[in-house]
């Protein structure tokens, strides 16, 4: 293996360096051509580890595109690319911001990478996060405005949450009458195999959303006069309360104030705890219906990575461990919606596993969080970077020359990233 990972660590950064499009990287060329959030924040990561500078440009990037109301959007089209529906002229966002955007944002890890940066080289980072900071805080402090029910953090649109078709949406999204959608030609379709892609009835809902805060002209307080699609989720509570924690140290290393931050913090304990449904899985709520979705999904694996310790979640993720070679799939196996190869209805993703392993680490889980990076190191390396994975065999599904799957490679995955 050690020779080999030398090679791997090198085919890893050359993805880094390849998809950098000049002070932010793309996805993967073609499939994802922009700039996207928490992509950035992993490749920012990943960046750390042989390239300080290009790491903080990275998010520099992300957050010059902040919009004034502290939310940093989804997706930054730095560059018109016809290969990529909807862009910004779906979005109707141009003017929100200094760079055109989509209109909704994604999970926020990247307080946790810069985090994880300044702590590579603590001397060049002071100046680079001290100038982030405050646009991390207006951050949060918009999720907790806009987007908390009672300390849950809840999506208005399925891409929120970065895990687009998930079977959590699914009640939600079936409630949605997407009347006057009108003709639209999707574009992920022509990279991808369809079979491993979001379906029409999910298309057309997305866009039915797209269009609806178009016509709000993503105005916070219009949009959150009734909202057609509220769910609580786990991908956002878990990272949010992770995130809020670590720009609490951050804000403490600055000497900056960290009252308002805590406040956040205990709201957000407040909400995670009602992600617990009944059976004590934490899992998403349609706020709509109030309906727990009953999903052990992956993330519902996040808890430990927010500070929260669960016997039950540990019990499914010994039943994760033997239900398939390459764990943590995004949805159980042996269920009936259980999918292999269709996003995240079943596959594998690497970026998730290094979340969740971090926080089994952290928590003192140590056997359980260094199986899952073997396992995911093994993944990455005989079955490349792909965007995802099937994780009953490994297959790799998606887009090919991944940014997040190279970043968390490099960072967490390899070998060498237990000397860093
Ligand atoms: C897909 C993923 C999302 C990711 C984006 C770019 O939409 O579901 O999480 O950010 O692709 O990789």
């Amino acid at each position: 293996m050690s020779q080999d990972h030398i090679s791997i660590d090198e085919q890893a950064r050359a993805i880094l360096r390849g998809n950098d499009r000049g002070g932010y990287t793309v996805p993967t060329a073609g499939l994802y051509p922009y700039q996207w959030n928490w992509d950035s924040a992993f490749a920012a990561w990943g960046f750390a580890q042989f390239d300080i500078d290009r790491a903080w440009a990275e998010l520099e990037t992300l957050f010059a595109g902040q919009w004034p109301s502290g939310m940093v959007p989804h997706i930054l089209f730095h560059k018109p690319d016809p290969g990529y529906f909807p862009g910004p002229d779906v979005w109707g966002a141009q003017d929100k911001g200094t760079t055109p955007s989509s209109g909704i944002s994604q999970p926020p890890v990247a307080a946790s990478f810069a985090r994880a940066v300044y702590e590579k080289d603590p001397a060049a980072g002071e100046p680079r996060l001290r100038a982030l900071f405050t646009r991390m805080v207006d951050w949060h402090r918009w999720f907790m405005d806009w987007r908390s029910d009672g300390g849950a953090i809840f999506i208005t649109h399925p891409w929120e949450a970065g895990r687009d078709n998930a079977p959590d949406w699914d009640e939600a999204m079936a409630a949605i009458d997407p009347v006057g959608v009108g003709e639209y030609t999707r574009r992920d379709t022509s990279h991808v195999d369809p079979a491993m892609r979001p379906t029409k009835e999910d298309y057309d809902r997305y866009i039915w959303l797209v269009q609806r805060g178009r016509r709000l002209d993503w105005d916070d307080a219009a949009l959150a006069k009734d909202r057609p699609f509220m769910v609580a989720d786990p991908t956002m509570t878990f990272i949010l309360l992770r995130a809020n924690r670590d720009l609490a140290a951050l804000a403490d290393l600055l000497g900056e104030d960290r009252g308002e931050i805590d406040s956040w913090t205990a709201r957000l304990e407040a909400g995670a705890a009602r992600l617990k449904g009944e059976d004590g899985v934490f899992d998403a709520i349609n706020l709509t219906t109030g309906h727990h979705t009953g999903n052990v999904s992956c993330a519902s694996f996040l808890c430990w990575y927010a500070g929260l310790e669960s016997d039950v979640m540990l019990d499914e993720l010994r039943q994760a461990f033997d239900a398939s070679p390459y764990p943590i799939p995004s949805h159980k196996v042996g269920t009936e919606i259980f999918n292999p190869k269709r996003y995240w209805r079943g596959p594998t993703w690497a970026i998730i596993n290094a979340l969740i392993g971090r926080g089994l680490a952290e928590m003192g889980h140590k056997p359980e969080a260094e199986k899952l990076r073997l396992l995911t190191r093994e993944l990455i390396a005989r079955h490349g970077f792909a965007e995802y994975f099937n994780p009953l065999n490994g297959d790799p599904a998606g887009g090919g020359t991944f940014t997040w799957t190279a970043a968390v490679w490099l960072a967490w995955a390899s070998p060498s990233a237990e000397a860093s």
